[in-house]
């Protein structure tokens, strides 16, 4: 086996080329198929950032008009879904019931008559939101909302979230506008490690459902997308314990504490996260056009200048990641703090399609990495008597 070189954790090993997505980790620069996060960001709607990766280019102004129009055809979600997810522990994590709902959808929805995938990612794209209201919804003992389709992809899921069948529900724009940017900031990052993962479960030739589904679970991680959640409880925690943020810098540096701070760091950005830069400003906007004054924004900031002024922080070059300020603004929007992984989910949808559209445009083989065996050698059995 001399020939097997071992890279745990893939940190310098290429699994694929791709057209999708450029990101430059010294420079902090993240492009989709070549248009820079900060202008899509800032000037597009994230159903058109979709599009963008998923087929390859924006869309014109036609093609937006039946993407939308094909996602809104395909919002409701089967009524035995339902009967699924009410079996479902009310304190269920809302990430595990979305990656087995997405598992589910395999056996409602068996592709179309000509065989592709498209109405498959059509109706991904279209029930995911709808059915992680569901979570929410359940968790406060409400009915849940059926889509409305006369509105736009984020406004539609924050009716779907917090419309009350008692009291009219008025989406504020400032709000949608806000989750659209985060949805589109999170839409794709290359062979990170849900998207790998969709990838690899992917190139067995498992269906798109079993391959998102895989891609959840994967994001849910602490490590990963689930750090989101992570950042808001240890924030949380250091107000609670009296705002002391040098104590927890102090543990994050102690190796022995199996403590790190969440929202810092990342495999490939050495230099800072685009991504965190446009949020941090985003949370500020947010948070002054809704007039909140959140105090774990102060600890955020503190935590933040602190670490950038640490030796251990910059020589391992840990900066603010995309999570640590995403979770200050859904908290804003009324997002609940076990959902923020979902909506992580929920941005990255379209970049996990169009990785596993380009794996299997590609003809790409079966992921199937080697190792290098450090077990026993040969040796005899010995019957159970014996042992
Ligand atoms: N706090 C304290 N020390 C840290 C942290 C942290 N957040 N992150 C890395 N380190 C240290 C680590 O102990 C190691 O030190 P040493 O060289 O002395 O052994 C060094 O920095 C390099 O860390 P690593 O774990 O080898 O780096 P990695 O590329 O394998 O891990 C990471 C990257 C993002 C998993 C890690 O930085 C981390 O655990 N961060 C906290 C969790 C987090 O915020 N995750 C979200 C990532 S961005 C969005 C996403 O993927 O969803």
């Amino acid at each position: 086996t001399g020939y097997i070189t071992i890279d745990s954790g893939y940190k310098n090993t290429g699994a694929t080329k791709s057209a999708i997505t450029f990101l430059d980790g010294e420079l902090g620069i993240l492009r989709y198929r070549g248009y820079s996060i900060e202008e899509l960001a800032e000037k597009a709607s994230f159903l058109e950032v979709a599009y963008l990766l998923i087929y390859g280019e924006l869309p014109t102004a036609e093609q937006y008009a039946t993407f939308e129009n094909s996602i809104k055809m395909h919002t409701i979600v089967n009524e035995d879904m339902r009967k699924i997810f009410e079996g479902f522990p009310v304190n269920a994590h809302p990430m595990g019931v979305l990656s087995a709902m997405v598992c589910a959808m395999s056996a409602f929805y068996t592709g179309d008559k000509s065989g592709s995938d498209e109405l498959n990612i059509i109706r991904l794209m279209a029930k995911m939101p709808s059915m992680a209201t569901w979570s929410y919804k359940k968790s406060q003992g409400h009915p849940v909302n059926y889509p409305n389709n006369s509105l736009d992809y984020c406004s539609n899921f924050l009716n779907m979230m917090f419309a009350l069948p008692v009291a009219p529900y008025q989406v504020d724009p400032v709000v949608s506008a806000a989750l659209n940017k985060l949805l589109i900031l999170h839409a794709d990052h290359e062979q990170n490690c849900s998207t790998s993962t969709v990838r690899l479960v992917g190139s067995s030739h498992a269906s798109l459902y079993a391959s998102i589904s895989a891609g959840i679970n994967a994001l849910s991680g602490p490590l990963h997308g689930g750090a989101n959640q992570e950042v808001i409880e240890m924030l949380e925690a250091i107000k609670a314990d009296g705002g002391d943020t040098a104590k927890y810098i102090a543990m994050a540096k102690d190796k022995n504490s199996g403590f790190r701070l969440m929202g810092f760091g990342h495999r490939v950005y050495k230099n800072f996260d685009p991504r965190a830069r446009i949020i941090k400003k985003a949370a500020d906007d947010v948070l002054a056009a809704l007039g909140i004054n959140d105090p774990v924004l102060k600890i955020a900031s503190e935590l933040e200048a602190a670490a950038l002024s640490d030796e251990y922080f910059v020589a391992r070059k840990l900066y603010p990641n995309v999570d640590f300020y995403s979770g200050i603004i859904y908290r804003a929007l009324g997002i609940p703090t076990d959902m923020f992984t979902v909506m992580f989910a929920i941005g990255r949808l379209p970049g996990w399609i169009a990785q596993w559209k380009e794996m299997k445009a590609n003809k790409e083989p079966i992921g199937r990495p080697r190792q290098v065996y450090v077990g026993a050698t040969p040796r005899e059995y010995v019957s159970m008597d014996q042992r």
